[in-house]
Parts: C-alpha cells; sequence; structure tokens
C-alpha cells in the first residue's frame, strides 16, 4: 500500500496570514525526501488554500506523482489539462464545506462525469472518482470509463461507536471487493488518522491512501519528517 500526503493544510495556514508560510510545495518536497509516495492537492474553485502558483510549482518539482483533487468545471478542467498531473480525482465541491464532505453522485450525474474522464483521458491523465462505498456508486463509477475509486473513509473515520466503525469498514471491505471485480483501482482517504488506518492496511485490494489532516496536525508537534515516516512504517506494516 502506497502513502500519498496531502498538502493543502499548509496553504491553509500560509492564507491564514496571506504571506508566504508555510510554502506548501516546499512540505511537499519534505514529504517526498521522507517517503511519501505521492502528493495530493485539491485546487478549490475559491482558492482558499492550494493556488495555481502552488499547482505549477508542484507540477515542476513533485518527482513521485501528483494527485490533483478537483472539482468538475470547466476552469479547473482546463488548468488540469495545462498542468498534466499523474492522476486527476474528481470530488464534489461545495463553498461552504470545511473539507469534502461525500463522495461524488456518479450515477445522477453520470454524463458530466463521463465527459470530464474523456477530456482528460485525451490528455492522457488517469481518473480516480472519489465514491462512497456503495456498489451503485462503483458500478456508475466503471460504466463512466473512471480508472480508479478513491473510497470516502470519512464516515468510518467519524464513527461513534466500535459498532458503527465496524459496521462502516465493512462496507469498505465489501465495496473495495466489489470495485476490483469490476477492474477498478481502489484508493482509500479522509479522516485516516495514525490510529485506524490499521483497519484500512488490512484490506488488500485498497493500493494507495490520501492522508492530509491527521499527519499535517502530528507534524505540528513532531516535526514533518518523523511524521511522514512514521504514517508510512503504519501503511506498509514494518
Ligand atoms: N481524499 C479526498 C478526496 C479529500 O477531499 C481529502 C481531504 O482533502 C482527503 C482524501 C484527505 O482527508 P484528510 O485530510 O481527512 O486526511
Amino acid at each position: 500500500m502506497r502513502l500519498c500526503v496531502n498538502i493543502d493544510h499548509f496553504a491553509t495556514l500560509r492564507e491564514a496570514r496571506g504571506g508566504l508560510e508555510p510554502d506548501p510545495v516546499t512540505a511537499a518536497q519534505i514529504c517526498e525526501l521522507h517517503g511519501a509516495e505521492g502528493i495530493v492537492c485539491h485546487l478549490r474553485e475559491d482558492r482558499r488554500h492550494i493556488n495555481d502558483r502552488d499547482l505549477r510549482l508542484l507540477r515542476d518539482l513533485v518527482k513521485t506523482k501528483l494527485d490533483l483533487e478537483m472539482a468538475i468545471t470547466d476552469e479547473i478542467l482546463q488548468i488540469a489539462i495545462e498542468t498534466l498531473p499523474d492522476l486527476v480525482t474528481l470530488v464534489p465541491e461545495k463553498r461552504k464545506e470545511l473539507t469534502t464532505e461525500s463522495g461524488l453522485d456518479v450515477r445522477g450525474d453520470a454524463e458530466k462525469v463521463a465527459h470530464a474522464i474523456r477530456l482528460l483521458h485525451d490528455n492522457d491523465i488517469e481518473v480516480s472518482l472519489f465514491v462512497d462505498p456503495v456498489d451503485e456508486q462503483i458500478e456508475a463509477a466503471a460504466e463512466a470509463g473512471a480508472d480508479i475509486i478513491e473510497l470516502h473513509t470519512g464516515e468510518f473515520a467519524n464513527a461513534r461507536s466500535e459498532e458503527e466503525m465496524l459496521e462502516q469498514l465493512a462496507r469498505i471491505r465489501s465495496a473495495a471487493a466489489y470495485a476490483r471485480t469490476l477492474d477498478l483501482g481502489v484508493n482509500a482517504g479522509h479522516g485516516i488518522n495514525y490510529v485506524n488506518v490499521r483497519h484500512i492496511t488490512a484490506i488488500p485490494e485498497i493500493e494507495e491512501l490520501s492522508i492530509g489532516h491527521a499527519l499535517v496536525a502530528r507534524a505540528m508537534f513532531v516535526g514533518l519528517p518523523r511524521a511522514v515516516e512514521e504514517m508510512l512504517r503504519l501503511v506498509r506494516g514494518f
């Protein structure tokens, strides 16, 4: 299983003062130096954290794999095509949300999603769809032509009891197995931390994790190199 680090929160902190620090691009380089296998950033329509300059520099400097999270809008699709990330992860986006709140409604927006995937594929960009662990959405993702799904682990991470956590975990496990039967690659992300990650790494179909908040929060206390290395050990199981 691979660890990709979402660096949006470094940009969130920078934007809190409207200055230059901390620079998310430097953060990406430190993550890579310490073993991260990919860098994730979300270019939002409102540019509340990552901005166009960050994305340009990240494209130049990231040597592992650059995963651009984005909503399906004409403007951001155009930027993706100009930037050529290694992977685009399509997500729903609401202006008022603190973070992405749910998976895409691939079934409901089938035509729009399929069109975006075709456009990205025409430019040789792999496409992942962020979806809830629901068979109907996974089927729709395969029909739309996605290469990969990223399973939304937020409900699992936010479970308020052991019973609810196990229920959500079972949904993720079964969704991951189902996606593989449809030849989709399987990633996972949202709310994964140093404690709950062990449940996700036990699911063999999941190839890659996208982790931001918990890792950046830990980095404040132990430093970014150690935060990355500690998570890598958990993800790799040694
Ligand atoms: N995957 C997606 C699609 C996301 O939107 C986010 C949050 O930016 C993450 C993964 C990472 O979630 P977290 O910051 O909770 O680790």
